[in-house]
């Protein structure tokens, strides 16, 4: 079965050309893939304008509510809800797992070290995902390769082995100015925070606006060291 999907996706490439992934590639994955292809969004502008290129179209939506998410996210949240109709499905952390880790290590344990702080983003994010994940065989994100120096060398179609799912990146080489067009030409609701200097926005404890100047991912867990920077949501060979 597993084996299956990995051989469509790698029908998938031979049969595509660089040229064939622009977004109009989300309708021949929701064609190809009919009830089975999920988008993940965090409401960031870059998960705002793939929700409306995926609008009419069959993909599902989820998000991973972590319950550390700034209060502007869940306003993002609720707008969104009302602007594209389209139900959103939520994930949330295992209550057992998270009551027991924060029993033992209190509720901000991740400024400790990188190891406790893994260990929050694997109990809020990394396990709800599998759950949001299980069934669908292709992940639409958001993802943009200028927002980290290893995101700068992802294909846009790519096998995930881990989640053993067909993962599409659409807007993956858009710049900052296309996304931002994007939203005001369409007028979609955004987090207020992108314009206080808030770039990538993830939990509340753990993000920071960013200053002029400074990486788009220098505001996500600053305290630690720039290479120790992801959450376990998307691990790249
Ligand atoms: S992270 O790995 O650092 O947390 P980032 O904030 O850059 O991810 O977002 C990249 C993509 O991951 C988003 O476009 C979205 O598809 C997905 N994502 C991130 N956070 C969440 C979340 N809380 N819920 C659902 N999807 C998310
Ligand atoms: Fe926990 Fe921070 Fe990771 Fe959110 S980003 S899950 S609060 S460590």
């Amino acid at each position: 079965m597993e084996n299956s999907l990995k051989t469509e996706f790698e029908n998938l490439l031979e049969e595509a050309s660089e040229a064939t992934f622009s977004t109009d590639y989300l309708q021949k994955l929701s064609d190809r893939f009919p009830g089975e292809v999920i988008f993940s969004t965090s409401f960031s502008y870059e998960d705002q304008v793939v929700t409306h290129l995926i609008k009419n179209l069959g993909t599902d939506i989820f998000t991973l509510d972590t319950g550390r998410l700034f209060e502007q996210t869940y306003e993002t949240w609720a707008s969104s809800r009302a602007f594209f109709k389209k139900k959103i499905k939520a994930y949330y952390p295992d209550p057992e797992a998270l009551q027991h880790f924060v029993s033992e290590n209190g509720p901000d344990s991740f400024y400790q070290s990188v190891e406790k702080r893994k260990a929050c983003c694997n109990i809020r994010k990394v396990q709800p995902l599998k759950q949001a994940l299980r069934g669908y065989k292709v992940w639409i994100t958001g993802l943009r390769s200028e927002h980290s120096a290893g995101r700068g060398q992802m294909p846009q179609l790519e096998w995930d082995p881990d989640h053993q799912i067909i993962k599409f990146h659409p807007i993956l080489h858009w710049t900052t100015q296309q996304v931002a067009e994007y939203v005001q030409n369409h007028h979609l609701p955004y987090n207020h925070l992108h314009k206080k200097g808030f770039v990538s926005i993830g939990c509340e404890p753990c993000t920071r606006a960013i200053k002029e100047g400074e990486d788009f991912r220098a505001g996500r867990w600053w305290w630690e060291d720039a290479d120790k920077k992801e959450c376990g949501l998307h691990v790249h060979q």
